[in-house]
């Protein structure tokens, strides 16, 4: 799946469905555009409806767990996991987002 850059916030996260039913978040930080399964590792709910600081951490609403917005590791509990990552890369001015990728 493709998505126009122009399309995606200046800061943010950015909910998306892919073709094949997966629920994504984009998020874009000031360390760049990172996809992630938008499922909190703590009780697996949407932390697209979390907000993303300055500081590049996200923050998931419902228990307040954080992740780093560039990597998705858990930087803060409840949750102990990081947030699964998509393959994600830009081509010519698109974000192209691939597999989720494996864990580590
Ligand atoms: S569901 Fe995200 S912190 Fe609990």
């Amino acid at each position: 799946m493709e998505i126009p850059l122009h399309k995606l916030p200046a800061h943010g996260l950015f909910p998306v469905t892919l073709p094949d039913g997966s629920d994504v978040v984009i998020a874009v930080s000031p360390g760049g555009i990172a996809v992630f399964a938008d499922e909190c590792p703590h009780q697996g709910l949407p932390v697209s409806a979390g907000s993303l600081g300055a500081d590049g951490t996200i923050t998931c609403p419902f228990h307040g767990a954080q992740f780093s917005a560039t990597t998705g590791a858990c930087v803060c509990g409840p949750a102990t996991d990081a947030l699964p990552r998509f393959a994600s890369t830009i081509v010519e001015g698109s974000l192209r987002i691939g597999p989720r990728l494996a864990p580590g």
